[in-house]
């Protein structure tokens, strides 16, 4: 039988999967990344526990290629280039890294990217050749898939709305400038922004009970669930800042529906109410009440490591 290894790198975790071709994932795992200041060492590592679980594969088996979806990842180059949440910095060639562990086609793509392949492949996309897939993290990602296809522009980093501004002079960003969207909407964004709204007035709120440590966005749901006033308050501040946002890609893009995906995107209504809310109010005329914002159909699976592993079904006939 044969497999695609589908890898999804996050800032603390990498996934992975053995994945056939109608989707099915034979044998997952997960790896630290944040443990190895090395990439060589980290590597190492992944491939030694990618290795280890194909061994519970039904023999004989054959690994015809890997696809990776990576922050920061560059389509065209197969290379990392100065991702703010990983620690490798500098641009280091993935793809050709993986070559020694497996002789076999690698290649390599924005994990959101993936994410939306993912979707478009297996999911909630299936038939929608016009869509932008969100993934709410440690940063926020995006895949924009226009006319069936990625975009990935002049460069191949087309796509990466978590930089894009959206406060001048507002929160630093891992990436070096200044109020990018991820600084505000992420599970470390919503964070920010519950501590900032407890600075001011923490009044009926239980999130005061919480240290900075201790607080994170499972939690702020929990609290909104219960209506508290400060958990309710920072979604609301959140899904605004989203939702004003995506209406600038639709202007750009013109999508059919809009995915989220994610940790943040788990607390279901209180983002998205918000988030659609805000994209109508702020949307161009012509698109108003004709994009759906929805949760991803494969929320619970792993749908980067999925999608990667798409990237080398899709070029096998
Ligand atoms: C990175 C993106 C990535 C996103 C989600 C951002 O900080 O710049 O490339 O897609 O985080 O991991
Ligand atoms: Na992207
Ligand atoms: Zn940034």
């Amino acid at each position: 039988k044969e497999y695609v290894v589908g890898i999804d790198i996050g800032g603390t975790f990498t996934k992975f999967g053995f994945v056939d071709r109608d989707g099915k994932i034979f044998e997952e795992g997960s790896s630290p990344s944040d443990k190895f200041d090395k990439i060589e060492d980290y590597l190492a590592n992944l491939f030694k526990d990618i290795k280890e679980r194909e061994k519970n594969l039904e023999a004989p088996c054959k690994v015809i290629g890997v696809g990776i979806g990576a922050p920061n990842g560059n389509f065209y180059r197969g290379t990392i280039e100065n991702a703010p949440n990983l620690n490798w910095k500098g641009i280091i060639p993935l793809a050709e890294m993986v070559n020694k562990y497996y002789d076999v086609p690698v290649r390599l793509t924005n994990d959101a990217n993936a994410a939306a392949l993912g979707e478009k492949v297996y999911g909630g996309a299936q038939g929608i050749d016009n869509f932008i897939m969100i993934t709410l993290g440690t940063g926020l990602g995006s895949g924009i898939i226009v006319n069936g296809d990625l975009v990935y522009g002049h460069d191949g980093f087309a796509g990466e709305l978590g930089h894009t501004n959206v406060e001048v002079d507002g929160r630093q960003c891992g990436c070096g400038n200044k109020g990018c969207l991820e600084t505000y909407v992420s599970a470390p964004g919503i964070k920010r922004t519950v501590f900032e709204l407890l600075a001011h007035d923490s009044r009926g709120s239980n999130l005061v009970k919480y240290s900075f440590d201790e607080m994170d966005s499972e939690l702020i749901y929990n609290e909104a669930k219960k209506d508290d006033p400060v958990a309710l308050k920072a979604f609301e501040i959140t899904g605004k800042i989203l939702g004003r946002k995506l209406a600038d890609s639709v202007a750009h893009t013109s999508p059919k529906a809009i995915f989220l995906f994610g940790g943040l995107a788990k607390s279901g209504d209180y983002i998205l109410k918000p988030t659609k809310k805000y994209l109508e109010e702020f949307v161009m005329g012509p698109f108003k009440g004709k994009v759906d914002v929805k949760p991803s159909q494969l929320m619970d699976r792993n749908v980067a490591v999925l999608g990667s592993s798409s990237l080398i079904w899709k070029d096998v006939k």
